[in-house]
């Protein structure tokens, strides 16, 4: 299947491309530019667009020279922890309409259009399980940014002729991305307990996820021969309270637990909305996803995935573990 990526060159897209290389597919990346440091095109993509996602030209440019793809990936995204609302809006919003007025304007026979979208849309359900079928309630401005962004595909699928599906991702960790760059390196700068701390009590609900296990929901999602709009959880078989994750974390890395930052020094640091999106409690299953897709998870639990991932780190720097 020949499938497009957008936001090729991140945590989960730089290994998702290879994911679905090695699954036999045929890759095309979109990236902000050639000099990306995991440069697709070093691990066997067939072709790098180069396009800003809230460029329209460049965009309508970009999705017109893609032109024969049947699945279309969509990563491209800011991490919430980007308080500039201006970029996040234009990224988010923006950046859809382009991709999907790009989309209709170049004709693509699409089967299938795949989103990313992050647990918080749920809103703080205090702890409730949800599931596919639950309702989105977001609560912060990020989240309903996002939530946005995932209707306005939801209603140019009714139009322009294309399925789409939306993953929706519990915190995904692995060597890399938030996981290494800020928890394991804060855990182990930490000075005086000054390192990484937990927002509040760290007694609310996380979904968690391997990035292995997402990449693999993903490109089953781009492989499977439903029909149809389809939205699909993808976490592992246990959600768990944020402060046990980072307690095994800090016990794994044979380093001091961090101490806990009140919630209103956290806003004030932070920010109430990036506050309240990280610290809302969800419990999700993931039924569907493993009984629709197959999906059988390599880490079912956050226990066997950090401790691959902190080996992971380790052996990369010869057992040391300095960042
Ligand atoms: N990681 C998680 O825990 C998590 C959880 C839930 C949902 N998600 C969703 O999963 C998706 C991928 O997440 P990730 O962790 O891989 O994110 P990431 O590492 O931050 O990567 C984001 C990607 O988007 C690209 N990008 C950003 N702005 C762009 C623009 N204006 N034009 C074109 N490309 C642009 C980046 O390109 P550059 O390399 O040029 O910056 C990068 O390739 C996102 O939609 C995210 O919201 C992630």
């Amino acid at each position: 299947m020949r499938i497009l990526v957008t936001g090729a060159t991140g945590f989960i897209g730089s290994r998702l491309v290879r994911r679905l290389i090695n699954r036999g597919h045929e890759v095309t990346c979109l990236v902000r530019s050639d000099g990306a440091i995991t440069n697709p095109k070093a691990i066997g993509a067939k072709e790098c667009i180069v396009a800003d996602i809230t460029n329209r030209e460049s965009m309508m440019k970009a999705i017109s020279i893609a032109k024969d793809v049947d699945v279309l990936i969509h990563l491209a995204a800011l991490n919430p922890l980007i308080k500039d609302r201006r970029l996040q809006y234009d990224v988010n919003i923006n950046g859809m309409r382009n991709l999907i007025d790009a989309i209709v304007s170049a004709r693509l026979t699409l089967k299938r259009v795949i989103y990313a979208q992050g647990m918080g849309v749920f809103g703080n359900v205090h702890g409730a399980i949800v599931d596919e079928d639950s309702q989105y309630r977001p609560e912060t401005w990020f989240t309903r940014l996002r939530s946005d962004a995932e209707m306005m595909l939801w209603d140019a699928s009714k139009d322009a002729g294309f399925s789409i599906s939306i993953a929706i991702l519990g915190d995904v960790y692995g060597n890399g991305g938030w996981f290494t760059n800020i928890m394991v390196k804060g855990l182990i700068k930490s000075i005086f307990g000054l390192g990484f701390m937990i927002p509040g009590a760290g007694d609310y609900y996380r979904c968690l996820i391997h990035v292995d296990d997402a990449v693999d929901a993903l490109a089953l999602m781009a492989d499977a021969d439903y029909t149809g709009n389809e939205r699909f959880i993808v976490c592992d078989d246990e959600p768990c309270m944020f402060r046990e994750f980072v307690y095994y974390t800090a016990d794994i890395l044979g380093v001091k637990r961090p101490p806990r930052m009140p919630l209103w020094l956290a806003r004030l640091f932070l920010g109430s909305d990036i506050v309240d999106t990280l610290t809302a409690s969800v419990r999700a299953s993931n039924a569907k996803v493993k009984h629709m897709l197959n999906l059988t998870l390599r880490y079912p639990d956050y226990r066997v995935g950090v401790r691959s991932v902190v080996d992971e780190i380790r052996s990369a720097r010869g057992n040391r573990l300095a960042i």
